[in-house]
């Protein structure tokens, strides 16, 4: 492949796994309104492109030939964050919310409120002006992006009472965070020792 086409590849792949969640709603649940099947795609494209920007750097320390990866992780990161931050505004704008059949989602709200303001952070500071600028305290607040994730994974682990975990998308949702979760943390054990990044 190109390498301007393989650029586009790993720029363009949040956006093919969006595309890829609007299509698979629409056809599975075509009864909802379009403004629920656009809220369920922006989340689950957001947890699967989140998990893969903070499991990269572990994916680049196991298998070093996807190291190319790292120097998507920032645009992947803030991209998910505007995946979740639609999610969560369609959410709110429509009373989706207040369905009597969503009440055990308003419990996950608290949890998915404390994630977004966390990867709102992270992608504010994503900069290389704020990473000059904030020093030490720098990667501190990246490291906050575990965290975060650890609450996208305990969100989808309660949603609908734990139904949702049960179903093929929460189980791949789960194990997409889980993943990103693992790999993040070893990645970050790994950098610790000396590993580089690009
Ligand atoms: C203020 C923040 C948030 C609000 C108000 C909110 C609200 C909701 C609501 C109402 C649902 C049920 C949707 C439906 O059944 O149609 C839902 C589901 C979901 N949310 Fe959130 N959420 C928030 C943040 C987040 C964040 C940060 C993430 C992850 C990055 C997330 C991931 C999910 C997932 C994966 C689902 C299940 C989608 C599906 O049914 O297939 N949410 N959320």
């Amino acid at each position: 492949m190109k390498p301007l086409n393989d650029e586009l590849l790993w720029k363009g792949a949040p956006f093919l796994v969006f595309a890829a969640f609007l299509a698979f709603y629409a056809l599975t649940q075509p009864s909802i309104s379009s403004t629920r099947i656009f809220s369920k795609a922006f989340a689950a494209s957001a947890v699967i492109v989140l998990s893969a920007s903070i499991g990269m750097t572990g994916v680049a320390k196991v298998w070093p030939k996807h190291r190319k990866g790292l120097e998507h992780r920032k645009s992947w990161g803030v991209v998910g964050f505007v995946f979740a931050f639609s999610h969560a505004a369609l959410a709110f704008s429509d009373p989706l919310l207040f369905l009597p059949e969503l009440a055990s989602s308003r419990q996950n709200v608290r949890i998915g409120l404390m994630a977004l303001v966390i990867f709102a952070a992270l992608a504010v500071t994503s900069t290389r002006f704020a990473e000059k600028a904030l020093g030490k305290n720098w990667k501190r607040i990246q490291r906050a992006g575990y965290v975060a994730l650890a609450l996208v994974l305990a969100d989808v682990l309660v949603l609908g009472d734990g139904t949702f975990v049960k179903t093929p998308i929460g189980l791949v949702l789960a194990f997409a965070a889980l993943g990103g979760l693992v790999l993040g943390v070893r990645g970050w054990f790994e950098r610790d020792r000396g590993f580089r990044e690009l």
